[in-house]
């Protein structure tokens, strides 16, 4: 494992842009669960509730859905993982992060350019009007009684923030998610299986412009064949120990 290490470090600091692509692996440490891991939810839950049919159907079971999924993640703190992301995006050895997780996890542990392909719980949008207004006004209206809530505006139903199955990426993050991995020299995919489009074709296009690419996940993955580095592990572990080196490569002193 620790030739691993340094060899990622080497690869980071011999790199001139370096992107990252997360997923919900990154926020196990967080106490958020997974998708497709041992313990993941789609292994407790039936992932067509997290389909936009669903919410349209049964946008009241959607919403006491989402409001569990968010108890959760109001309450989770960012992990090591995610602040070695930060600290070497502050080191400048790291252009952005393309993140699946709706969690806000990279903002909160002070990442600055963060892609949220699959939105975000920050805010909720008027389905009907297109309105947008934060997560704690939706949550007041639920608490004023009405629920599933509706807009205040027009009495359309509101949807939380994040993306859902069959729902567009939002374009204005889909394009910036593509813009970095065609620009990236190395890319690096942490915590996610590797699984859902179209974040799964980010490496392939990184790949197909001639970047390195690695992954650092608890288990196998579709893209282990072409990545150059595969470590299987704990993100927090991993990245702690990857940052230190890059430290001790570019002769940074202390945290
Ligand atoms: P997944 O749950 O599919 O994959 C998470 C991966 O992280 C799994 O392969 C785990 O083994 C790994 N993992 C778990 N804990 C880890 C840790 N501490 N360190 C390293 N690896 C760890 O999650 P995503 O790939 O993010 O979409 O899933 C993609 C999308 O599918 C999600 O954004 C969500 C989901 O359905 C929507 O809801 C639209």
């Amino acid at each position: 494992m620790s030739k691993e290490i340094d060899r990622i470090a080497e690869m980071i600091v011999s790199s001139k842009r370096v992107v990252v692509l997360t997923g919900a692996g990154i926020s196990t440490e967080s106490g958020i669960p997974d998708f497709r891991g041992p313990q993941g939810l789609w292994k407790r839950v039936d992932p067509k509730i997290g389909t936009i049919e669903f919410f349209r159907e049964h946008p009241d079971e959607f919403w006491r859905f989402q409001l569990d999924r968010l108890k959760e993640m109001m309450k989770a703190q960012p992990n090591r993982a995610h602040y070695a992301l930060a600290e070497l995006e502050k080191m400048g050895k790291l252009s952005a992060i393309i993140t699946q997780n709706v969690d806000s996890l990279h903002f909160k542990a002070g990442s600055k350019n963060v892609i949220e392909i699959h939105g975000n719980l920050r805010t909720a949008k008027c389905i009907e009007c297109g309105k947008v207004i934060s997560i704690e006004e939706a949550l007041k209206i639920i608490e004023e009684g009405v629920f599933p809530p509706k807009c205040r505006t027009c009495g359309g139903l509101l949807k939380t923030g994040s993306v859902l199955f069959n729902e567009p990426i939002p374009e204005e993050a889909l394009t910036r998610a593509y813009m970095e991995s065609e620009m990236c020299d190395l890319m690096m995919a942490i915590g996610t299986s590797l699984q859902v489009y179209p974040a799964a074709y980010l490496p392939v296009i990184a790949k197909r412009k001639g970047a390195k690419f690695i992954i650092i996940n608890m288990e196998p993955t579709p893209l282990d064949e072409i990545a150059d580095i595969v470590v299987h592990g704990k993100a927090g572990d991993i990245l702690t120990a990857v940052v230190e080196k890059v430290k001790e490569k570019l002769g940074v002193k202390g945290s």
